[in-house]
């Protein structure tokens, strides 16, 4: 059965915000009823014409997310929460699933996914994402007690095509971002650099944020979820999107081929370096094909949403 009443856990965080706006997009179409879920008060998100309240919850009192969840009926959890502590990542997601399992509405849950490839496939390299392993041990449990009545999907998307952009100076160059933060990962067109991991030849998969919200708000209106969804705007080599680049800005890149042994070497446990330790790690993972697409991006199948490729992307935002 499709997604009617819709909760977004973290909806007014970066990739959390495209997937409310996603919904926004089709609220009248399917006559949804959208809210956030926040740890603290704020007004509606609007979009497109439509708005979605922003109900405070705190994730760690069971009742009170019961409460919320029964007032609004609401039959589908998408969370999109974040953080960079494990514990309270891990209980918040877990308490809110223990929440919805009591409400008679409740059949769907989408767990704080969105990697550039599976937990699952690279959290024994990347640590942080030994955080997202718990909520799914949880959601595989409920769907095995009720096999008829739930259902969760895992929902990666690659990269987010937007970092593509950091640095661009075009006057409207921050909406290149959309929602997210802007830094350079792998790729730096501003300095014309790149830096990657191997000999370039794996391939990567990059999504628009924009068209991430539109692929999950679409999905919300398929009769059956599947445990993984899959999307991509593009999925290529690295060594094609370095071609991408040096084309749109009219040079050569400096590029940095990475070993596993220089990655290693770059690797630190120091605190102050944990991003560059995270991004390291990421490197492993595709170096050893961790991060290797695994599946069939089932999502670009099963929706009709036509998301924007790497090459339309650069034009935008690095075209003369
Ligand atoms: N594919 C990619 O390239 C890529 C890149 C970045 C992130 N991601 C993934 O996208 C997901 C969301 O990341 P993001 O960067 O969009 O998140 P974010 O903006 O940093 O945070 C999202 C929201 O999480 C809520 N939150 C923070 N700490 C929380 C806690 N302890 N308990 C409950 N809620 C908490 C906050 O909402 P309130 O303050 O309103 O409660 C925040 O606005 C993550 O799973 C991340 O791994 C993917």
């Amino acid at each position: 059965m499709k997604s009617q009443r819709i909760a977004i856990a973290g909806g007014q965080g970066k990739i959390g915000k495209h997937i409310v706006e996603g919904l926004l997009g089709i609220k009248q179409l399917y006559s949804l009823e959208i809210i956030v879920l926040s740890r603290s008060e704020s007004p509606d998100v609007s979009y497109a014409g439509s708005s979605a309240p922003v109900i405070a919850v705190d994730y760690n009192d069971q009742a009170s997310l019961q409460e919320v969840l029964n007032r609004y009926k609401i039959d589908t959890i998408i969370s999109t929460t974040s953080g960079f502590s494990p514990d309270p990542f891990i209980s918040s997601q877990i308490n809110l699933l223990q929440a919805a399992l009591t409400v008679p509405t409740f059949r769907r849950f989408a767990p704080s996914e969105f990697t550039a490839a599976p937990s699952e496939q690279v959290a024994d390299k990347v640590k942080l994402f030994q955080m997202k392993l718990p909520i799914i041990h949880s959601l595989r449990k409920a769907k095995q007690e009720r096999p008829d009545s739930f259902e969760f999907s895992i929902i990666n998307c690659g990269m987010f095509m937007n970092y593509l952009g950091y640095g661009n100076t075009k006057p409207d160059g921050h909406k290149a971002f959309g929602h997210l933060g802007a830094f350079p990962y792998i790729y730096d067109l501003s300095k014309h650099t790149a830096d990657i991991p191997g000999d370039g030849e794996k391939q990567i998969m990059y999504t628009h944020a924009d068209d991430v919200g539109k692929f999950v708000a679409a999905a919300t209106q398929l009769d059956v979820w599947e445990e993984h969804f899959e999307m991509a705007g593009e999925v290529t080599t690295m060594n094609e999107i370095l071609r991408m680049c040096e084309d749109v800005c009219g040079s050569k890149f400096d590029v940095k081929y990475n070993s596993r042994e220089d990655v290693v070497a770059r690797m630190s446990s120091a605190p102050e370096k944990a991003i560059e330790n995270f991004f390291m790690e990421n490197y492993l993972a595709i170096i050893d094909g961790d991060a290797d697409l695994k599946r069939p991006l089932n999502l670009n199948e099963l929706v009709d949403v036509k998301p924007m490729g790497v090459q339309e992307y650069l034009l935008r935002w690095w075209g003369n």
